[in-house]
């Protein structure tokens, strides 16, 4: 039987119950988990806490909820998350375990141990006392996937210096904005970046930005490329120099449970980016459980494979804190999919018997588009456990994931969660729930989810509503960086403090399960990359010859969702293809490449009401060739008309 075939028959399976195999030997295979979570979670947790974790002092408090929506967790303890991550293994005598296989573009390879770790980690921390940074001070770091940004975190932590990593595709200028906003004392950055074979200077774009940056004092800097890069007196220093000049120990400053582990900028509905606030006592409990029940982490045999960027949520929980928490050994791969050859993934699989691997539903549809062939020519029978996060899977990709990648014996669990949360929420535990294609099945052990009418909250059984978090969990934010007001307004201020607004909607069936259908918000999910449509607004209007700009995210088969802007221009300036690119240039500079638009519409004007209040909805509609909704509050409804037009003028010259 073809693949096609097969999955065409898999598309009637409701159910995938957990392999016999996988269910035997799992860490948890016991569904009186739920119950007994559910009995009571906040003992639960912190029986986990004290399980899963070391702590110098150990909490005798789980969940401090006097000032809601300011939770607090595990108050009363104490511990250190580098310590959590390294000391702890290297003491057990694990020392000689590899931590990360990493694989650079051109094939390079670097094994590092956990002593490996433990010891540059130690010499970093010290470095970065050394140029001034205190416990408390936040430290910017802009880094590629290479080993030395596990470091720069971890030395972070070590310190009690919270970090604050902008993703290596945002631009200089997305990066000094972020800086501005969490007060950064340091930035560790790199000279250059490699991508696809080229290499493109870091350091020269970042010192551009960073001029007019008055908390910044310090940058250090990585050589990765070793191409030219100039260094200013007395701010700069390279990250070998200073590690050849530091000491060599560092012992672990135990933290109070609450204290600031990391700021992850993140976007929201208006154009500033929100600064998630992670702390360490409930965030490590939070990683390392759902890290090691999700994944069904053996750490003595498994190799797993986190396959997202640092720079994102799925990067900080899942390549760096939860997995070396755990003691796992992972792969961290630098480049992209596709270099130097569409089959570099399987060929990674192979090299190092990857037994799980976590990857985006965007990158699943990239290879099915590229075709089963490629994975076909190497040997993935290592692969025992599959993941999927960051957007919704739809049932075909899933299937072909499953049965392509995993053999069709490998079973998946898609995890829903979100920077937020700090970690997995919704989600399968491999050895447990029966898991349904696209759907992210039931929350984890010890959290409550529901799915609630949006007029009047009440919890709806079966059927479609707003996504909510029932109360709090351990890994949640605990709120937006010096933004306490907005903390409340966007995730409590509609249904009260004890309940989280996660802001997608999402359906439940009847036997409970979860199916995340996406935002409801003006947030976007691009390749499973969140962006805000007025971040992006405010970038395209930043062009000069740009009057006004609307934009939207459109369906798109292969990036889930693909932006689109509906741009007025100023008088007298005439349409074309120069100007596009003039535009895509301008967002690429203010934001990151990832945030160029797919598709620009010319409007004349744009569908206004009569407060002067884009319609995003209708603009939605006629992007994906709907009915148009209601156009009576407009205050011009013939907008409407003349862009309908426009659209299908395009789609003419397109077809
Ligand atoms: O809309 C949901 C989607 O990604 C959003 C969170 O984005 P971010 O904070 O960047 O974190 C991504 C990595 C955790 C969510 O609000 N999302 C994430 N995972 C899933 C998902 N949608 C459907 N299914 C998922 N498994």
């Amino acid at each position: 039987m073809d693949l096609e075939q097969r999955l065409e028959e898999l598309l009637g399976v409701e159910k995938f119950e957990p392999p016999e195999e996988l269910r035997a030997e799992a860490n948890w295979s016991d569904p009186g988990i739920y119950e007994e979570a559910a009995a009571d979670p906040e003992a639960w947790w912190l029986a986990q806490a004290k399980e899963l974790l070391d702590w110098d002092v150990e909490p005798s408090q789980s969940l401090d909820d006097s000032n809601p929506p300011f939770y607090k967790w595990f108050a009363d303890g104490r511990l250190n998350a580098s310590a959590q991550c390294l000391d702890r293994h290297v003491e057990a005598g694990n020392g000689d375990r590899v931590a990360f296989h990493w694989r650079g573009e051109e094939g390079e390879e670097r094994d590092l141990t956990y002593a490996d770790l433990h010891r540059d980690v130690q010499r970093f921390a010290n470095a970065l006392k050394d140029l001034g940074v205190e416990k408390g001070d936040v430290v910017g770091i802009y880094l590629p996937m290479i080993p030395e940004v596990v470091v720069a975190m971890l030395a972070c932590a070590r310190i009690g210096a919270p970090h604050n990593v902008v993703f290596g595709g945002f631009s200089a200028e997305a990066v000094a904005e972020r800086m501005d906003f969490s007060e950064a004392k340091a930035l560790i950055t790199v000279d250059g970046a490699r991508r696809k074979g080229k290499t493109a200077p870091i350091k020269p774009q970042v010192d551009e930005h960073m001029a007019n940056h008055h908390a910044l004092e310090k940058i250090v800097v990585v050589r990765h490329t070793g191409i030219e890069c100039p260094m200013s007196e007395g701010r700069d220093v390279f990250y070998d120099e200073a590690m050849a000049a530091a000491d060599p120990e560092c012992p672990a400053e135990p933290m109070e449970a609450e204290h600031p582990l990391y700021i992850l900028y993140t976007s929201g509905s208006t154009a500033k980016p929100k600064g998630i606030l992670h702390t360490t006592g409930g965030y490590m409990t939070g990683v390392t459980a759902t890290h090691r029940y999700v994944f069904d982490l053996k750490p003595d045999s498994d190799v797993y494979w986190c396959a997202a960027d640092v720079g994102w949520v799925t990067g900080h929980s899942y390549i760096v804190y939860g997995p070396l928490s755990n003691g796992a050994t992972s792969v961290m791969w630098e480049g992209a999919p596709d270099y130097p050859h569409k089959g570099i993934w399987w060929e990674v699989v192979e090299r190092y018997k990857a037994t799980i691997l976590y990857a985006a539903p965007t990158a699943i549809r990239t290879f099915i588009k590229w075709g089963a062939d490629i994975p076909a020519e190497h040997d993935l029978s290592s692969l025992r456990l599959l993941g999927s996060v960051g957007e919704p899977i739809n049932p075909k990709a899933w299937l072909w994931y499953r049965e392509v990648i995993g053999g069709g014996r490998c079973p998946i669990v898609d995890t829903w969660w979100q920077t937020e949360t700090g970690g997995i929420m919704i989600s399968p535990l491999p050895g447990l729930t029966a898991t349904k294609p696209g759907s992210a099945t039931v929350p984890f052990p010890g959290v409550e989810a529901s799915v609630v009418d949006e007029r009047d909250g009440e919890p709806i059984e079966e059927g479609q509503g707003l996504l909510v978090l029932e109360r709090p969990w351990p890994s949640m934010l605990r709120g937006l960086y010096k933004e306490d007001d907005r903390f409340i307004e966007t995730y409590f201020s509609r249904f009260g403090n004890e309940r989280y607004l996660v802001g997608d909607a999402a359906r439940r069936d009847s036997d409970g399960y979860f199916w995340v259908i996406g935002r409801i918000d003006d947030v976007v999910n691009v390749s499973g990359h969140r962006l805000s449509t007025a971040e992006v607004e405010s970038a395209i209007v930043a062009h000069p010859d740009v009057a006004e700009a609307a934009v939207i995210g459109e369906s798109d088969e292969d990036t889930g969702q693909a932006i689109c802007a509906f741009v007025t221009l100023r008088g007298g300036k005439d349409e074309s293809e120069e100007l596009v690119e003039g535009i895509r240039g301008t967002v690429a500079e203010r934001i990151g490449k990832f945030a160029r638009p797919k598709r620009i519409v010319w409007a004349d004007d744009l569908p206004k009401t009569r407060s002067g209040k884009i319609m995003r909805r209708l603009l939605r509609d006629i992007a994906e060739g709907r009915a148009l909704g209601d156009v009576t509050t407009l205050r011009d409804p013939d907008v409407m008309k003349e862009l309908e037009s426009k659209i299908a003028e395009e789609q003419a010259q397109e077809g």
